[in-house]
């Protein structure tokens, strides 16, 4: 991990957010790699589950709602951790997690009141300085401000934890502006916030983080079959985007460890450097949301089944994956480092779906002009049907070494014999093999390696 956290701020992935003031606890910046790679992630998804498809749409809603939505879908009373808090160093924990760590009890699904009895029976002291621990709390993880400029708690605003209840209160907006039929599924991807105090593994648990989520709205008697529908087409495109199949791993939740709203929840776990840990959900929400928004605005929500003739509130399957989890399991999916002679090579393996640049482009010899100005010309006419990088600067090998390290698959250099030959040098970054291509079939050759 730590070789993953140098590597992605040496190349200019990830950076620790506020860095020059000692940065801030769960929260990062993504650098220029970081920034083009999770474009990438976002376009693949966006191209697999809603531009290939007949039956998806793609929404924006805001980040913060009407405070009125967190009460129906149940935020304001339910999405609580249990907290503690030391008397002596006034540090806080995770009463969960803190019982998990020293008796390796899993506590998922027990009140506040049971947490606090094992706490005290088995005389549970704080980590850090060994002081007397309050008692457990439930501490809200929305993130909460004030709208305008009196301070008054009317007015009390929250920064959504979770990107989808825009789609439900949208239901009904969304029906009436498009001729969309049962099943068919509501995408968004945008930023979501949790006051996150447990320790984040990079950036595994940040207090920020871009959600991808779908909203696939079925019949009831479907939505079985629409769930292992969902979790078997994430699992196939998983691999596309070059996840290793044993990396991944389905857990399913029991009934205590399934969040407030859904009545099925399968967990798809990736193999961190620090353990398999959840990558994505998928629930099977019911109707919960569409029902307690119904409720609380009194606006229907439902869709008028012409099979039947009546009124429904459709069930929904939700998968749902955190955009920076992804790009983690990513990194951590790619990176290897391998003895080359007396050296050690580091790669990073991303699927040309994904690396930040797809080519780069390199004059053998920086100074010689005929072999710059044909690299860049090069480099400007595939620019303009690949994402792609050019380098003149230092020796060839430290250029390819510094493109294995971004995950660039591969590097095109023209040489002496370019001049004569109108032919490039194409290296492989997995390989390391090269093969000499003709200019004029560039474009054939490396589509035919990005298959
Ligand atoms: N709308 C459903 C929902 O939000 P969730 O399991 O709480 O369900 C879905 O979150 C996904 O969002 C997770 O599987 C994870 O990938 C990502 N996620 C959740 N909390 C996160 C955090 N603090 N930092 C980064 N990603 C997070």
């Amino acid at each position: 991990m730590d070789n993953i956290v140098s590597l992605a701020k040496r190349r200019g992935f990830v950076y620790p957010a506020s860095d020059i003031y000692g940065g801030l606890a769960n929260s990062w910046d993504y650098g220029p790699m970081g920034a083009l790679m999770k474009e990438n992630i976002k376009n693949e998804w966006i191209k697999e589950f809603v531009s290939s498809r007949d039956d998806m749409i793609l929404i924006d809603s805001a980040i913060i709602q009407n405070s009125s939505v967190w009460d129906a879908s149940g935020h304001l009373e339910k999405f609580t951790d249990p907290m503690l808090e030391c008397s002596k160093c006034h540090k806080r924990f995770r009463a969960d997690n803190l019982i998990e760590d020293v008796l390796g009890i899993d506590v998922d699904g027990r009140t506040s009141l049971e947490i606090d009895t094992i706490i005290q029976n088995n005389n549970i002291k704080c980590p850090v300085c060994g002081g007397k621990l309050s008692e457990v709390k439930n501490f809200n993880l929305m993130f909460n401000t004030k709208l305008g400029p009196v301070d008054v708690s009317s007015d009390t605003v929250y920064l959504r934890p979770e990107t989808c209840q825009g789609i439900f209160t949208n239901f009904d907006n969304i029906l009436k502006s498009t001729r969309l039929h049962l099943p068919f599924g509501v995408a968004q991807i945008g930023k979501s916030f949790r006051n996150e105090i447990t320790p984040g593994n990079f950036i595994f648990r940040t207090l920020e983080f871009e959600q991808m989520e779908i909203e696939y709205f079925t019949k009831e008697e479907n939505a079985d079959e629409n769930f292992n529908y969902w979790l078997d087409l994430f699992k196939k495109w998983y691999i596309k985007i070059g996840i290793k199949k044993e990396n991944l791993k389905e857990v399913e939740l029991t009934k205590e460890q399934r969040a407030h709203y859904s009545k099925r929840t399968v967990d798809l776990y990736f193999n961190f450097p620090f353990g398999f840990k959840e990558l994505q959900s998928f629930a099977n929400r019911a109707d919960y949301d569409l029902k307690s928004h119904s409720e609380k605005s009194k606006k229907k929500l439902h869709y008028f089944d012409t099979d039947t003739n009546k009124n429904i509130v459709p069930f929904v399957i939700e998968p749902s994956v955190g955009l920076g989890r992804l790009f983690l399991a990513l990194l951590s999916n790619g990176y290897r480092e391998e003895k080359v002679l007396n050296d050690t090579r580091v790669v990073l393996s991303l699927s040309s779906r994904i690396a930040p640049y797809q080519l780069a482009i390199f004059p053998l010899v920086s100074k010689d002009k005929d072999m710059k100005d044909i690299s860049y010309n090069l480099y400007t006419d595939l620019r303009k049907d690949y994402r792609c990088s050019y380098d003149d600067i230092g020796a060839i090998g430290k250029r390819y070494r510094r493109q294995d390290e971004i995950g660039t698959p591969l590097c095109i250099t023209v040489d002496n014999d370019s001049l004569k030959d109108n032919a490039v040098t194409v290296r492989d970054r997995d390989t390391m093999e090269q093969k000499r291509v003709s200019i004029d079939n560039i474009r054939d050759y490396v589509d035919k390696c990005f298959l």
